[in-house]
């Protein structure tokens, strides 16, 4: 069900840089308040979504600020996914309407594929070609859709391994990396596309818990450098420190939202508090 992002597809940028440092607090608790939240980056409003009479996304309202990271957290099948890949117009949607930096992509005759390289998606498989280098996994999508030089895709590959300590496997094939690296390499060929903001789908899910720490370091590490994201994420603990806010999921709807400190410890909904009570009982929390 994840596999649905082709490398090519994997996010592009309408805009400018990968946005380091971009007045964000770069301090431990990224999860301050509204200092260094930018305007508006993705609206939803309305949105609806079944699968033949299966109604998995039931009127979901959610905004995000550019900077802003919002982690969407619920049990598997609240329809946490199927959001995410609704954004990026993986999924048609039934009714609402999804803004991105203004513009209105659920829209019709937009140009999709424009849409989609502005958004950057990553999934828990994280769907590299095997049989291709690094960095040519990352540069490929530059060139064939962005129609950059190879030499200016490839530079800004290096930029972008070098910062997250991945300079070294440039040449290497996927099969030699671990799952960690991996997915730092996936997380690397969705931003060299510069999107305005990624999507992340429990993309520690298939790691191994020595690799989560890895992974998540660069996703705080994004965050830190003020980097638009939503996240489905099964790390509460991560998402109780990283998250600007915390949406919580339950049957297609989000039942309850606001900053992680409410979401966790005064919980308002009797849901929520039953969710985190389970995760609490498996240890996960
Ligand atoms: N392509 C699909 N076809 C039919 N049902 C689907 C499809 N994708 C997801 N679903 C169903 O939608 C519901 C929500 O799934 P999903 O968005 O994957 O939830 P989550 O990511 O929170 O686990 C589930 O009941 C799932 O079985
Ligand atoms: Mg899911």
């Amino acid at each position: 069900m994840n596999a649905g992002g082709t490398p090519v597809s994997a996010g592009v940028p309408a805009s400018a840089e990968v946005p380091v440092s971009a007045g964000v607090p770069v301090s431990a608790s990224v999860s301050a308040q509204a200092p260094g939240l930018g305007g508006e980056a993705l609206r939803i409003e309305g949105l609806r979504k079944s699968f033949g009479d299966h109604l998995v996304l039931d009127g979901i309202d959610l905004v995000v600020a550019e900077h802003e990271v919002v982690c969407l957290i619920g049990a598997s099948g609240s329809g946490k996914s199927t959001l995410l890949r609704c954004v990026n117009l993986l999924e048609p949607i039934d009714s609402g309407r999804i803004v991105v930096q203004g513009a209105e992509i659920t829209a019709s005759g937009v140009d999709v594929d424009r849409i989609r390289r502005s958004i950057g998606i990553v999934f828990q498989a994280y769907n590299l070609f095997p049989h291709m280098s690094v960095i040519r996994n990352i540069t490929l999508a530059p060139v064939k859709v962005l129609r950059l030089p190879k030499a200016e895709a490839e530079a800004r590959a290096e930029e972008l391994l070098r910062r997250f300590g991945l300079l070294d496997k440039r040449d290497a094939v996927p099969d030699r990396l671990s799952g960690g690296q991996q997915q730092r390499v996936a997380i690397v060929r969705a931003l060299a596309m510069r999107p305005s903001i990624l999507l992340l789908d429990e993309i520690t899910s298939a790691l191994d818990p020595v690799l989560v720490a890895e992974v998540l370091s660069v996703i705080r590490e994004l965050a830190e450098s003020g980097m638009t994201m939503v996240l489905a994420t099964h790390e509460m603990g991560f998402a109780r420190d990283i998250a600007n806010r915390v949406a919580f999921l339950e049957g297609g709807r989000i039942i309850e939202e606001g900053p992680p400190g409410q979401i966790f410890s005064a919980p308002r909904d009797e849901r929520t508090r039953r969710f985190l009570d389970r995760v609490i009982e498996a240890g996960r929390l």
